[in-house]
């Protein structure tokens, strides 16, 4: 059982991604429940970025339902193209908004977040069945970095049962 992760002391993004993704593979690889690995998953990523929100929402009866997260309370539903989340799952595909003012029909679950990345979380046939939301309270917080590895991260996030 994994007791922690190590997390370098690196002010480098990416050097804190590239450390932390073989540790949360294995995180994975001890544990087929979903829900399990999506809760670690964020707690990792909270502990080694400090980010203000970060959370899964997965998609139940044609509505995002928030999953797992670290952070203030948040929505607990998202339609299908609505805010951020929403147009991510409609268009699967990542989105990255330097500037939340500036995304028409962003969903302000908290008025204290500036910029965010919302990431598609696909099963084996890359059907999207859900969504990690990073949220920042700094402008313009989210790089190709983060979605390189947000992206590499969700991948390994797939449902292992019937395996
Ligand atoms: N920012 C999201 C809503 C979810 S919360 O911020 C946690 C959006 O517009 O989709």
């Amino acid at each position: 059982v994994a007791e922690s992760i190590h997390i370098p002391q690196s002010h480098d993004r990416e050097t804190v991604y590239v450390a932390l993704l073989p540790q949360i593979k294995s995180l994975f690889e001890g544990e087929s429940n979903i829900i399990a690995n999506a809760a670690n998953m964020v707690a990792a990523l909270k502990e080694a970025f400090g980010f203000f929100w970060i959370g899964c929402y997965f998609v139940l009866e044609n509505e995002l339902v928030l999953g797992p997260f670290q952070g203030p309370i948040a929505c607990t539903r998202i339609q299908l193209g609505r805010g951020v989340c929403g147009t991510a799952w409609k268009n699967n595909e990542t989105i990255v908004v330097p500037d939340v003012d500036l995304f028409p029909g962003h969903i302000a679950c908290s008025s204290l977040s500036r910029s965010e990345i919302v990431v598609p979380i696909r099963d084996k046939k890359k059907t999207i069945f859900g969504v990690l939301d990073v949220d920042s309270k700094s402008l313009n917080d989210f790089s190709s970095i983060d979605k390189i590895y947000l992206e590499k991260i969700c991948e390994l996030l797939i449902e292992k049962k019937g395996d």
